[in-house]
C-alpha cells in the first residue's frame, strides 16, 4: 500500500470522530484489500496511532501520534470549509510560496499550508522570517474573498485580532498588536502576518494570509540578533504547548470570525484591535521619506491606517513609514 493509501486511511478515519467505520467499508473507500487495510494500520501502530477495533462496528482513531502532519491536524477539526483541504509538508521554503503556487493551480477557498520548518521563511517588506524550527506555527492560508481590493487590508487586521482572541483564551497570556500586525508579549515578538494577494482592479482572485507563531522555542533558538527582540509562548507561560491544538483552534475561530466579518464589516475587529493596541496614546517616533517627528499613537482608520497626533498636535494618517516603537 503506497504512502498516500496510509494519508487517506488515516484521513477517513481522522473524518469520523467518534463513529466506527467497517472494514469492508474502507477497504470499498480505499479501493485495496481488508488484508491490506489491517497490515496498513500495524504500519500505523508503530508511528503512534491507536486504533481501537469492535467486532460488527469496525475501526475507530482513538490516539493520534504526538506530530503535526495532516492526519492529526484534520482529526477533531471542527470547521465546515477551513482546512478541508490541508497540504503539509515535513519541510519547505515557504508556506507563502507554496500556498502561491497552489492558489494559482486553483486549490479552494480554505485551504491551508503548513509545515514544520520553513527553509526561507520570509515576512514583510521582504524581510526574512526566522521558522528553520519545529517549534513554530508557520502557516499560510488561501482565501477567496467576495470583497473589493481595496478592503484586503482589513483581512491583516482581522487576522491580527482573530490570533490574539485565540493564543489569549488557550495560553492564559494578555497580548498586544503592534501597527500593522505583530503580535507582542511583553513587548517582545511573538508572532508577524503577511497578507499578499492577487487581483484584478474590481475584484480579488485569491489573498494568501501567512503567520508564524512562536510556539515552543526557547531564548537560545532564535538567532543572536532576534533574541532580545523575540519571544514564544513556551518562554512566557513556561510551558510546552500541543502545536496540533493551537491550531485547531486558530482555524475554528477563524472560520467564525470570517464569517462574522462578512456580516458585520470592519467595526468590531477595529474596536477589538484598539482594545489590544500596543502603545496606545503612547509616544512613538516617526520617519517618512519626507519628514521625521515624534508623534502619539491614537488609534486607526477604517482602512487599517495608524492615527497619530505629531509633536504640534494636528493629526496624521499613516499607511507606510519606519516607526521607532
Ligand atoms: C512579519 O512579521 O514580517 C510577517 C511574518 C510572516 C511569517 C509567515 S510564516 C508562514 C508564512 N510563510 C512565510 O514565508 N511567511 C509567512
Amino acid at each position: 500500500m503506497t504512502t498516500n493509501k496510509r494519508h487517506e486511511l488515516i484521513s477517513l478515519l481522522a473524518g469520523q470522530d467518534d463513529h466506527y467505520i467497517s472494514g469492508q467499508a474502507l477497504s470499498e473507500k480505499l479501493e485495496v484489500s481488508r488484508t491490506a487495510i489491517w497490515k496498513h494500520m500495524n504500519e500505523l501502530k508503530k508511528d503512534g496511532y491507536q486504533f481501537e477495533s469492535v467486532p460488527k462496528k469496525g475501526y475507530r482513531l482513538i490516539a493520534k501520534p504526538d506530530k503535526l502532519n495532516e492526519s492529526t491536524i484534520k482529526w477533531g477539526l471542527d470547521t465546515d470549509w477551513l482546512g478541508k483541504r490541508i497540504e503539509f509538508r515535513h519541510e519547505v521554503a515557504s508556506t507563502q510560496d507554496l500556498a502561491h503556487a497552489l492558489a494559482r493551480k486553483g486549490a479552494e477557498h480554505g485551504t491551508v499550508v503548513t509545515t514544520n520548518k520553513q527553509l526561507s521563511g520570509r515576512g514583510r517588506m521582504d524581510r526574512r522570517w526566522v521558522s528553520d524550527h519545529d517549534g513554530g506555527i508557520w502557516m499560510s492560508l488561501i482565501l477567496r474573498p467576495n470583497i473589493p481590493p481595496h478592503q484586503a487590508s482589513h483581512m491583516t487586521l482581522f487576522v491580527a485580532v482573530t490570533l490574539v482572541d485565540t493564543l489569549e483564551r488557550v495560553t492564559g497570556q494578555r497580548i498586544q498588536i503592534k501597527w500593522p500586525n505583530d503580535l507582542f508579549i511583553d513587548g517582545k515578538k511573538i508572532s508577524g502576518i503577511l497578507t499578499e494577494m492577487s487581483a484584478e482592479l474590481e475584484a480579488i482572485q485569491y489573498l494568501i494570509i501567512g503567520f508564524g507563531i512562536n510556539v515552543n522555542q526557547s531564548s537560545e533558538d532564535f538567532p543572536e540578533d532576534l533574541e532580545a527582540k523575540s519571544t514564544s509562548l513556551g518562554i512566557e507561560s513556561g510551558q510546552e504547548w500541543d502545536r496540533q491544538a493551537i491550531i485547531q483552534n486558530i482555524l475554528q475561530d477563524f472560520e467564525i470570525a470570517y464569517q462574522l466579518y462578512l456580516k458585520t464589516g470592519f467595526g468590531p475587529i477595529k474596536e477589538k484591535w484598539l482594545e489590544h493596541a500596543y502603545k496606545l496614546n503612547e509616544k512613538i517616533h516617526v520617519k517618512t521619506a519626507q519628514e521625521e517627528y515624534a508623534a502619539i499613537v491614537k488609534g486607526i482608520t477604517d482602512d487599517g491606517a495608524l492615527i497619530v497626533l505629531n509633536d504640534k498636535n494636528e493629526e496624521k494618517v499613516i499607511y507606510s513609514a519606519e516607526i521607532i516603537w
